[in-house]
C-alpha cells in the first residue's frame, strides 16, 4: 500500500510517498481503508518529533481518518468487516490502510460522506466538550474565540453560537475573519491589527466576556483575560502560537474566574459515555445541516505534505483534508444535499411500519423518516376514560354542555396528556424491530403542546429517527421527533423528541 512516511524527524516537505507493506493489527484492533483523513495541528508537531507522542520511525503522519473496515482483531466484536467508520489513530492516516483500537473506532451514518467524517472528531469534539462539559455556555453569554479561523476555533465559534452564546471571533486576517462571521460569529477582531483589550471593552460595553476560548496562548492571553467579566471561565485549549503563556494568579481572583484546562484525548478516554454522547449529537447536527464544517481545501496523498505546509504557515481555514485514492463519493448523498431532500424531513411514500432486523440497524438511520400514521378519531368515550384513570375532572374535557356555551366551537378539548400517550400506540404504526425484547418509553425531551385537540377531531403521528445512543449495556436509547398533526389543521397538537429504551 502507499503510505506518506516520516523517516527521519523534520518538516512536512521532508516526508515521501512509499510502497509499504500493509499494517498489522493486533487482537484489539481494527484495520481500516483509508477514505479521508483530517489535517491537524499536531500533526506538524508529531513529524517534528516535537509532540507528547514520539512514534517510532519511519511512520506516516495523519490522526483522523474515515474509512471502511477491512479486517478485525479477534476481540472486537462491536464491529464487522465493512462498517463505514471514523476513526482517531494518532498518526498513520495518510496512508491506504491504518491499524486502529476498536475503542478508538466510531460507526458513521451511511448519509455522512467520507470528507465529511474525516473532519468531524478533532475539532467539533475538542469544541463542544469545552463548552458544554468544562464552560456549561448560557444562552446569551459572551463567548471570545482566539484563534477563531482555525480548525478548533471555527468549530468553537459554530457551536458556541448554536448553544445561543453572543460570539466574539478573533483572528489575524479579513479573509479569515469573513468566514467567522459566515459561520456566526455576532463580532469581529483582527488581533494583529487591532488592540484586543480596546476592542472587548467596546463591544461588551465595559462588561466582558464570560468564556475565553484559547486555542493560541501567548501574547493573547493577558489582555483576554483581563478582559473577562465577574465569574467568567476561561478555557485553555491550546498554544498554536508557540508560547505557553505565564498569567499573573491575581487576575484569577480580581475577575472572580476559573482557568480550566481542556483535554480532550483524556475526556474520550475517561468519560467514553458523554464522549459518545457528545459525537452522536454532532454527527446529527451535521447530517441535518445545523453544523457544517468549512473545507479550506482537499489535497491527494501525494500532495498532503502540502497540506501540513499550509497549516504550518496558517494558511488554513477551518480544515484541510486529505483524500486517500480515487473513490468516487459513494456516501449515500452529502449533509447539505440531504437536508434538501424531502423525504427526510416528512413522511410521503414511506411504507409504514418501517422494519428493522434489530436494534443495531437503527444507528445507519439516523434522519429517516418513519412516515405517518393513520387517521384516529378523539372520540368523548376516550376523553371520559382518560379523566377517570387520572382524576382528573376538569370541566374542559368532560362537560359537555358547559363546553357548548362557553369553548371555542362548542366542544369539549383532550387533556393535552392523553394526545401524548397516544404516542406509544402510534409507534406500533411506524416501527417494527423484528429482534427485540422490549420496547419502553423513557422520556421525552422539548415536549410541546401546541394546539388544542377538540372532540370529535382526527389525529396521526409523524415521526423522523432523529438520535441512536448505544448504552455500555448493549441497550439502545431511541430518540424520536416527533409531531402528532390534527386534520386540516395547520399546526399539530403536540411536538416532542421521544426517547424509548430498546432492549
Ligand atoms: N486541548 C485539547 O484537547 C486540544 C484539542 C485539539 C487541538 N488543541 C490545540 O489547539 C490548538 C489549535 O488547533 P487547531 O487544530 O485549531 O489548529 P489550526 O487549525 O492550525 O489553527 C490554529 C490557529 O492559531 C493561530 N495561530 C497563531 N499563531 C500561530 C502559529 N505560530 N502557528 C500556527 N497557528 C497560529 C492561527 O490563526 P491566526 O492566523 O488567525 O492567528 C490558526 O488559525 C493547537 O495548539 C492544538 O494542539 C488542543
Amino acid at each position: 500500500m502507499k503510505a506518506l512516511l516520516c523517516q527521519n524527524f523534520g518538516n512536512a516537505q521532508s516526508l515521501s510517498l512509499k510502497e509499504v507493506a500493509t499494517p498489522s493489527f493486533a487482537d484489539n484492533q481494527v484495520l481500516i481503508s483509508v477514505k479521508a483523513c483530517g489535517v491537524n495541528f499536531p500533526d506538524n508537531l508529531i513529524i517534528q518529533g516535537k509532540y507528547q507522542f514520539k512514534p517510532v520511525l519511519p511512520f506516516a503522519p495523519g490522526g483522523e481518518v474515515s474509512g471502511v473496515i477491512t479486517a478485525l482483531g479477534s476481540k472486537v466484536t462491536q464491529f464487522k468487516i465493512g462498517d463505514r467508520v471514523l476513526a482517531l489513530c494518532g498518526w498513520g492516516g495518510f496512508a491506504e490502510q491504518v491499524a486502529v483500537e476498536a475503542n478508538r473506532v466510531f460507526p458513521i451514518p451511511d448519509k455522512m460522506d467520507w470528507i465529511m467524517a474525516a473532519g468531524t472528531l478533532y475539532n467539533y469534539g475538542t469544541s463542544y466538550y469545552a463548552l458544554k462539559q468544562k464552560a456549561d455556555v448560557k444562552i446569551g453569554e459572551t463567548v471570545l474565540v482566539l484563534g477563531a479561523a482555525g480548525g478548533v476555533g471555527l468549530a468553537a465559534v459554530e457551536l458556541a453560537k448554536k448553544m445561543g452564546a453572543i460570539v466574539i471571533a478573533c483572528a489575524s486576517s479579513e479573509e479569515k475573519l469573513e468566514i467567522c462571521k459566515a459561520k456566526g460569529a455576532d463580532f469581529i477582531i483582527n488581533y494583529k491589527t487591532e488592540d484586543l483589550k480596546e476592542q472587548i471593552k467596546k463591544l461588551t460595553a465595559n462588561k466582558g466576556v464570560d468564556i475565553i476560548f484559547d486555542t493560541v496562548g501567548g501574547e493573547f492571553a493577558e489582555p483576554s483575560i483581563r478582559s473577562m467579566a465577574w465569574n467568567g471561565r476561561y478555557l485553555v485549549v491550546g498554544f498554536a502560537s508557540g508560547t505557553i503563556p505565564q498569567l499573573p494568579f491575581n487576575l484569577a481572583l480580581l475577575k472572580g474566574c476559573s482557568v480550566i484546562g481542556i483535554f480532550w484525548g483524556s475526556f474520550a478516554e475517561k468519560e467514553p459515555v458523554e464522549s459518545y454522547k457528545n459525537m452522536t449529537e454532532i454527527v446529527q447536527w451535521l447530517l441535518t445541516g445545523k453544523l457544517k464544517q468549512h473545507i479550506f481545501k482537499i489535497y491527494s496523498l501525494e500532495n498532503a505534505a502540502d497540506a501540513l505546509q499550509d497549516l504550518n504557515d496558517q494558511k488554513v481555514i477551518g480544515k484541510a483534508i486529505v483524500k486517500v485514492g480515487n473513490w468516487e463519493d459513494d456516501a449515500i448523498v452529502s449533509a447539505s444535499t440531504l437536508s434538501n431532500k424531502k423525504q427526510i424531513t416528512d413522511g410521503d411514500n414511506v411504507e409504514s411500519p418501517v422494519v428493522f432486523k434489530d436494534k443495531t440497524e437503527l444507528k445507519k438511520n439516523i434522519g429517516r423518516s418513519l412516515g405517518k400514521t393513520d387517521w384516529f378519531t378523539i372520540s368523548q368515550e376516550r376523553i371520559n376514560q382518560f379523566a377517570e384513570a387520572t382524576l382528573d375532572y376538569q370541566w374542559v374535557h368532560i362537560d359537555v354542555e358547559k363546553a357548548q356555551s362557553f369553548l371555542p366551537g362548542g366542544k369539549t378539548i383532550a387533556h393535552g396528556y392523553l394526545t401524548m400517550s397516544l404516542a406509544s400506540q402510534f409507534f406500533y404504526q411506524l416501527i417494527s424491530i423484528e429482534k427485540l425484547n422490549s420496547f419502553i418509553n423513557y422520556g421525552v425531551n422539548k415536549a410541546r403542546f401546541i394546539s388544542p385537540v377538540q372532540v370529535g377531531s382526527e389525529i396521526r403521528m409523524t415521526a423522523q429517527i432523529s438520535e441512536v445512543e448505544e448504552m455500555p449495556n448493549g441497550n439502545v436509547k431511541l430518540f424520536l421527533n416527533c409531531s402528532i398533526e390534527i386534520k386540516g389543521q395547520e399546526k399539530p397538537a403536540y411536538v416532542a423528541e421521544v426517547i424509548s429504551m430498546l432492549f
